[in-house]
C-alpha cells in the first residue's frame, strides 16, 4: 500500500501489485483524449460566485472560498508563471487555479510548521546516524517531465497513475510531480550516493479528512559500492535490504518512540524486493513508509551499474497528523494564527488543540453518470468551487436502472475550520456545484 496517498484504506496505484489491484483489472492503455477531465472555465474556477446574481446581503464573496492567486511564483530559482501551468485552451492541461496557488508555498521549508518540524526531525536522525552524509534537497521544482515522474522510475506505460484522472498534466510531456521519486534518477546520474528529497507532490484524488490534492513527501536513497557488501557474507540485495530495514526501524523509533513494528511485502515499480513499514500506534497498525531495494535497471541506466541501493518514500502529512494530533489535512494550509501559533521549531509532537469546532453542513447531489464520469473529476469540480470549505465528498447511493442507466448520489460535507458558514453561503456553494457538475461532467442531474 502506502503512499499513493496518506491513508491505508485506499487503493494506492503506485504501490499496489499490478496483478491484484482492482485498478488494473479495467485498465486500458492510456489515451489522453478519452481520460481527460472536462475543462473548467476560468471564470468559474477562480471566482466561483461571480456569475451568480444574488441580492442577499450575506452573499459570500469569492475571496472566502478561493482567494485570489498570484500570477508568478518562484521555486528553487525557477520563475513559474500561472499561464505556463494553467492553460484553459490546451486540452492536454488539467491543472486548475487552486492547484497553481499551492506551488511555491513549500510548507516543508517552514521551521515552525508541523510539516517543516517533521522534516527537520527526520534530517536530525539521518545527520546523527550517518555523520551528515545525506545530501538534502528540498527546493527542487515540482514541474517535471513525464520521463522523470514515470519512465525513469520504471512506472509501466499503462499504469493507472499516469492517467489524466490521477495526475496533473501541464501538457502531454510535463506534469506536477506526483511523488518525490521523480528526482531519483537525475540525482543518481549526478553521482549522489546518499540523498534525501523533500517536496510538495500533486495528485488528483477524492475529498476527505486525509486527502488533499497537494501534500508532501520525503524520498531517501542510499547507494552501496561492491566493497561495502563484499566480505559481509551476504549477497548485494540482502545486504541492502538488511541495512534499509535497520535504518528505517531506527527512524520510526526516533519519531514514535519504542513502538512495535512489522514489515509487509508489497510492490513498487522502482524497487525489488519492496516493503512497507508499519508501526503499532494508538491501538492500530499504521503504515509509515514504503521502501525497497532499487531496481538494478535504474542504477545501470544512471551510471551505477555495479552498485546496489535502497530507497524509501514517506508521506509527511500522514505522519504529522498522528504525531501532532491534527484531525483534518486542510489544517496544514491554514494561515489562521490559532493554528500556526501552536507549533514551533524543533518541537515534534506538540498536540494540536482544536480552536473551534463548527458543525459540518451536508448537501446531496444525485445524477445519472456518463461513461466518462469519474469521482476524481467530481472532486476537482467541488474543490474548484468550494475550495477548502469542501470537507468530504462521499458516494452514498449507487444503482443501475432497467435501462442500464447508473445513478450516483454524493453527500458533500461543507465545513470551515475557522468560522461558521451561513445557510446562504452553503446554498450558494451547492447551487454552483450542481450547475458545474451538470455543465462540466456531462451528467444529468436528478
Ligand atoms: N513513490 C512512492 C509513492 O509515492 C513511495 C516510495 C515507495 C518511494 C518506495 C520509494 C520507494 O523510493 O522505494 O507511493
Amino acid at each position: 500500500m502506502l503512499i499513493r496517498r496518506i491513508t491505508c484504506a485506499r487503493a494506492l496505484p503506485l504501490s499496489i501489485p499490478m496483478a491484484t489491484s482492482p485498478l488494473f483489472s479495467h485498465l486500458k492503455p492510456f489515451s489522453p483524449s478519452s481520460s481527460l477531465p472536462p475543462r473548467v472555465p476560468s471564470s468559474s474556477r477562480s471566482f466561483p460566485f461571480s456569475s451568480l446574481a444574488s441580492a442577499s446581503p450575506s452573499k459570500p464573496s469569492s475571496k472566502r472560498a478561493n482567494p485570489p492567486i498570484a500570477a508568478l511564483v518562484e521555486v528553487g530559482g525557477v520563475k513559474i508563471a500561472k499561464d505556463d501551468v494553467v492553460r484553459e485552451s490546451d486540452p492536454t492541461n488539467n491543472v486548475p487555479d487552486n492547484i497553481f496557488s499551492k506551488i511555491g508555498l513549500q510548507l516543508h521549508r517552514r521551521d515552525n510548521h508541523p510539516i517543516g518540524i517533521l522534516k527537520n526531525a527526520i534530517y536530525d536522525y539521518f545527520d546523527t546516524s550517518y555523520s551528515s552524509k545525506f545530501v538534502k534537497f528540498d527546493d527542487l521544482c515540482p514541474i517535471v517531465s513525464v520521463q522523470q515522474n514515470f519512465d525513469e522510475v520504471l512506472v509501466p506505460a499503462d499504469h493507472v497513475s499516469r492517467s489524466y484522472n490521477d495526475t496533473y498534466y501541464i501538457n502531454a510531456d510535463t506534469v506536477l510531480r506526483c511523488h518525490t521519486s521523480a528526482h531519483q534518477a537525475e540525482l543518481l546520474r549526478d553521482g549522489h550516493s546518499y540523498f534525501l528529497v523533500t517536496g510538495d507532490v500533486y495528485r488528483r484524488d477524492s475529498i476527505d479528512s486525509t486527502h488533499y490534492p497537494v501534500f508532501h513527501q520525503m524520498e531517501g536513497v542510499r547507494v552501496f559500492s561492491p566493497d561495502e557488501w563484499e566480505g559481509s557474507g551476504a549477497d548485494a540485495t540482502s545486504y541492502a535490504a538488511m541495512d534499509l530495514k535497520k535504518c528505517l526501524e531506527g527512524l520510526a523509533r526516533h519519531l514514535f518512540g519504542a513502538v512495535e513494528m512489522r514489515w509487509v511485502d508489497t510492490y513498487f515499480p522502482f524497487t525489488n524486493p519492496s516493503f512497507e513499514l508499519e508501526i503499532y500506534f494508538q491501538e492500530r497498525w499504521m503504515e509509515v513508509l514504503g521502501c525497497g531495494v532499487t531496481e538494478q535497471e535504474i542504477l545501470s541506466r544512471n551510471g551505477r551499474k555495479d552498485c546496489v541501493a535502497w530507497a524509501f518514500g514517506l508521506g509527511l502529512e500522514r505522519l504529522a497528523m498522528v504525531l501532532f494530533d491534527i484531525p483534518d489535512i486542510r489544517l496544514f494550509w491554514s494561515t489562521d494564527q490559532r493554528f500556526t501559533s501552536q507549533f514551533s521549531e524543533g518541537k515534534l509532537g506538540v498536540k494540536f488543540k482544536p480552536f473551534s469546532k463548527f458543525p459540518p453542513c451536508y448537501k446531496d447531489v444525485s445524477f445519472w453518470i456518463s461513461d466518462s464520469f469519474t469521482e476524481n473529476n467530481l472532486c476537482e469540480v467541488v474543490r474548484g468551487i468550494a475550495g477548502d470549505l469542501a470537507e468530504e465528498v462521499k458516494l452514498i447511493d449507487n444503482f443501475t436502472n432497467k435501462k442500464g442507466m447508473t445513478s450516483h448520489c454524493y453527500r458533500i460535507a461543507f465545513r470551515s475550520m475557522e468560522r461558521s458558514l451561513t445557510d446562504d453561503e452553503i446554498n450558494q456553494l451547492q447551487w454552483n456545484v450542481r450547475e458545474a457538475v451538470q455543465n462540466k461532467l456531462h451528467v444529468t442531474l436528478r
